[in-house]
């Protein structure tokens, strides 16, 4: 079974051969998906012949063959991990029960809606990445970019499959409607709010491949847990893919600093305006950027107390990040858990229980996640002797979703007025100027090789090539 077989019009490890029925109502939805790529995918792009890892197998070793293709004739394709033979569920009621191959009745709403606010995400980035590949730094960044795009259109139909599948007749109206929103539309736009945030330049798609493709880790890891085995079994390999995705976010963002600190060495300043006048990304900055990216991201959580996350694990759906290395009795009933509340204008913890308070639960461990790379980005800073270091904000700073959205803070976690809000924020978050400079910046630069003046060269490049290998031809 873990071999694909790429005979089929769609690659597949699932026999798909077998099942007539459901094999023509994928190939009925593949034109679709090939018209979305074309309309909203990668713009211009059309001709290039991208240097692209494509999955073979899901042998973690050796999964992926790399080979220059023109991306609309990439193998997009459905690839389950292996089944484990008599898989038991392993936390919530149904705990010690075998695991379930196909849905129970009673589950079919909340799964299919887990499964539907995953599925849209993944071509909703694909989107917001569109306009990028005018404006890249270098031709190793290019191809990266388009890696991650047509790795999220496998993900969409990871989550087509599994619609199509299990879901019957709703399930295919739902794999429509995943081409019908779009991204920042005001009468149809995507489910979660930071899939409809623009990302207008390449230093907002390096924090957002660093923090929001680290969301879908921690969403893909509760979900590779799912009693509902097939989930379970595609959102690990999806994981595998997830890694490159939070590399090129975390490279990206260390290779701007890297940059940036060279040129203040350079010019013995840690003036922005000098900073900036000198071509290179002013700390501060990055440092809104950071902001916001980071408030917005863990937003995506949901909202600290929530009788859905309860529901969720309780019924097997959706477990915890590495559910199966922790050590309670994985049912959680009579436990507890502390969640911020905002008490007379101040924030104060609380103790809730805890399986209402699951999105937090992981939200928190994202945020563990998130700052380890952080404090990476600083040894950059620090190995160059510049001391400014980026932080994370307060978790309260910038919320828009559950209980801290009712407060206004600044990024150390000080409960601020609207007034002072107001005379800061400029300092807190990405200003007009902010953009308008970065963009400023954004020039093509995509001769084998060359890297733009914002940014340092990667230590090396993908897959041991060169980093001045031809990664994308262009046609
Ligand atoms: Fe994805
Ligand atoms: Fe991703």
């Amino acid at each position: 079974m873990s071999t694909i077989n790429y005979s089929e019009k769609i690659p597949n490890n699932v026999n798909l051969s077998e099942d007539r029925t459901l094999q023509r109502a994928l190939e009925g939805w593949q034109p679709n998906f090939i018209n979305w790529w074309d309309d909203v995918g990668p713009e211009g792009s059309t001709n290039h012949e991208v240097y692209l890892r494509t999955a073979v197998s899901v042998d973690p070793q050796g999964w992926a063959q790399f080979g220059h293709v023109k991306m609309r004739d990439y193998r997009w394709g459905i690839f389950l991990n292996p089944g484990e033979a008599e898989r038991k569920i392993h936390f919530g009621d149904h705990k010690g029960e075998a695991a379930w191959n196909d849905v129970p009745g009673e589950h079919r709403a909340n799964l299919r809606r887990i499964i539907v606010t995953q599925g849209d995400t993944e071509p909703a980035s694909v989107e917001q990445q569109r306009h990028l590949g005018l404006t890249a730094p270098s031709m190793y960044d290019l191809r990266n970019l388009f890696q991650i795009n047509v790795e999220e259109g496998r993900h969409l139909w990871a989550m087509v499959y599994l619609l199509h599948k299990h879901f019957g007749r709703d399930g295919r109206e739902e794999a429509e409607a995943l081409l019908q929103r779009t991204s920042g539309d005001q009468d149809n736009p995507r489910i979660l709010g930071a899939f409809n945030e623009e990302t207008p330049d390449w230093l907002a798609f390096f924090m957002f491949t660093y923090f929001t493709d680290r969301d879908g880790k921690f969403q893909l890891s509760a979900l590779a847990e799912s009693a509902f085995d097939p989930l379970a079994r595609t959102t690990k390999f999806m994981l595998t893919e997830e890694a490159h995705h939070m590399f090129v976010g975390e490279s990206g963002v260390s290779r701007v600093l890297q940059r940036t600190a060279q040129v203040m060495n350079e010019l013995k300043t840690d003036d922005p305006a000098k900073v900036r006048a000198a071509g290179a990304i002013d700390l501060g900055t990055v440092q809104r950027y950071l902001n916001f990216h980071y408030s917005v991201t863990i937003d995506l959580f949901g909202a600290d107390q929530s009788s859905n996350a309860a529901i969720f694990y309780s019924s097997g759906l959706k477990g915890r990040y590495e559910e199966g290395k922790r050590t309670d009795d994985h049912v959680l009933k009579g436990q507890t858990y502390k969640v911020l509340e905002v008490k007379d204008g101040q924030l104060t913890e609380k103790e809730v229980p805890m399986l209402n308070a699951l999105n937090e639960v992981l939200r928190d461990d994202f945020i563990t996640d998130s700052v380890a790379g952080v404090n990476r980005w600083n040894k950059v800073l620090e190995k160059a002797g510049i001391p400014t270091r980026l932080t994370v904000p307060h978790k309260a700073f910038n919320r828009q979703i559950g209980a801290l959205a009712g407060i206004k803070m600044s990024p150390e976690g000080r409960v601020v007025n609207d007034a002072e809000w107001n005379a800061k924020k400029a300092e807190w978050l990405p200003t007009p100027e902010d953009f308008a400079f970065v963009a400023s910046l954004m020039g093509r630069v995509v001769e084998p090789g060359k890297f733009a003046g914002w940014i340092a060269p990667p230590v090396m490049g993908i897959n041991r090539q060169p980093v001045d290998f031809e990664y994308v031809r262009f046609g």
